[in-house]
Parts: C-alpha cells; structure tokens; sequence
C-alpha cells in the first residue's frame, strides 16, 4: 500500500471542566510521525483553554513552553517538578507504543471490494448502452476502477462517483461506461486495490440476464403449447370430417 510522505497520526486526550457552564479546558496530546519506524516522531501536548493555548510541551523542545501569563508562570513550575520527567516519558510510552498497535489496526487493515457488473438503458431510447460497475464494502478508501474495450483502457463516455463511506468504515464506489456496442467485443470493468494481489477483472457478458432469460422461456413454451393444441384441433376436425364422410350410409 502507498503511504504518504506526510503522514500524520493524531490521538488526543481531552479533558474538560465546567463545559456546562460554556468554559472548555482541555489537554490536547498529538503525536506526529511521517515515518513506519517513527524516528521523527514527535509528542505535542497543548492545554487549551476555550481555544487559547496556555502551555505546550513538544517533545523535540523537551520542555514546557507558556504562552500566557498564567501559562508561562505554570511551564516555569512543570519545568522544575515532576511533571517534566512524566512528560518526558510519554513519546516513547504513549506515541511509540499506541502506533504500532494502530498501524497493524487500521493502516494494514485491508478489506476486498466485492464487484458488481451491471447494464441499464440511458434516457431517450438512444443506440447507446450504460454498464455500471460498482465496488461495495472495501477498506481503505482509496480504490481505481478502470473500462477495458478488447484490452484497452476506454476514458470516454465514463462517470465515476468519488470514494463514499459506508458509515461502517467501508467504502463504496460506482463508475459507469456510456458507449455504443459492437458485436464481438469484450467490454470489462477492472478494479484495483491495496487488498488484492491482482485486479479484479469483470468482463460484460451481452447475453440477457436470467430474468429475460426465463420471461422468453415462459413465452416459447406458451407458443409451443398453443401449437401443438392448435394442431392436435386441425387432425381431429380432419378425421371427423374424413371420418363423417366414410360412415355416411351407402343404403
Ligand atoms: C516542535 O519543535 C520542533 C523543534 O523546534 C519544531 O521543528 C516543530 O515544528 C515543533 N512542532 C510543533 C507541532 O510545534
């Protein structure tokens, strides 16, 4: 899977007071990395009070730095007690330690798409032909879905929604190809994504689909019912007739 450069991972603790009364108090820890081994990791723990920051400790500062009166004032204090020594503690137990466990949690977490080939008619009774491909129930987000023409990649005539979530971390997208058949070709809608090993390739099969399929069955054994009862009518009138004719008494 592709991670970004500037990946950031953030966990925040929040403590607040008196929010009922409308005042917010709260300790704000970050942790912040842009590597898998986390060399460059960084502890940040802000405390905010209704959205001013009082005091922050950065853990490549090492120290606890005011912004305040009241902060400055605090951060001397926090400097010279145990609260330092505490805080310094915190990137390798706190940042470090919650990392992996996330990363093998939610980043190498990877749930395959399940992929869904289907037509419909575009408005207005056109030569055209609409095929939607969709991709259900997959993580993470990000997902490429591709139109091949007889092994080609096709870009006209192709809507794509963008990556919607489910509400249940798992994602969803549609892609729709508009485009005129022709006979013999091989139309497929091909679906990449950091969960497979190979894409998943769904070619249209032009043939009806199975309710079709039975509707005109249903219809055919009408037709030949009506026939053959058609049929079995004709012989018997043919014989009455026959029949009608021979029996006539000669005396
Ligand atoms: C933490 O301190 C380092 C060193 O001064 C600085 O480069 C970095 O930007 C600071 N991080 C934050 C989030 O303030």
């Amino acid at each position: 899977m592709h991670l970004s450069k500037n990946l950031y991972i953030f966990f925040a603790v929040v403590l607040s007071i008196d929010i009922t009364d409308g005042y917010d108090y709260e300790m704000i820890s970050r942790c912040i990395f842009s590597s898998k081994d986390l060399h460059d990791a960084e502890l940040i723990d802000s405390y905010v009070f209704n959205k001013v920051e009082l005091i922050r400790f950065n853990s490549s500062v090492g120290h606890y730095v005011g912004y305040t009166d009241l902060g400055i004032k605090n951060a001397d204090r926090w400097n010279k007690g145990p609260e330092l020594a505490r805080e310094k503690t915190q990137l390798d137990g706190y940042c470090k330690h919650n990392a992996a466990n996330d990363y093998s949690a939610i980043l190498e977490k990877h749930v395959q798409p399940s992929v869904i080939l289907r037509s419909g008619s575009p408005p207005g009774g056109t030569h055209h032909a609409i095929l939607t491909c969709s991709a259900y129930d997959y993580y993470p987000k990000q997902i490429k879905v591709t139109w091949m023409r007889d092994g080609h990649e096709v870009t006209s005539g192709v809507i794509s929604t963008e990556e919607q979530a489910n509400g249940d971390w798992y994602y969803h997208i549609h892609s729709q190809l508009e485009y005129t058949p022709r006979s013999g070709e091989k139309i497929s809608c091909m679906v990449e994504h950091a969960s497979l090993d190979k894409p998943i390739e769904k070619y249209w099969d032009p043939s009806l689909p199975e309710s079709e399929r039975s509707k005109i069955a249903i219809g055919a054994s009408g037709l030949v019912l009506g026939l053959v009862l058609a049929l079995a009518g004709l012989i018997y009138y043919q014989r009455k007739k026959s029949n009608g004719r021979t029996l006539v008494p000669s005396g």
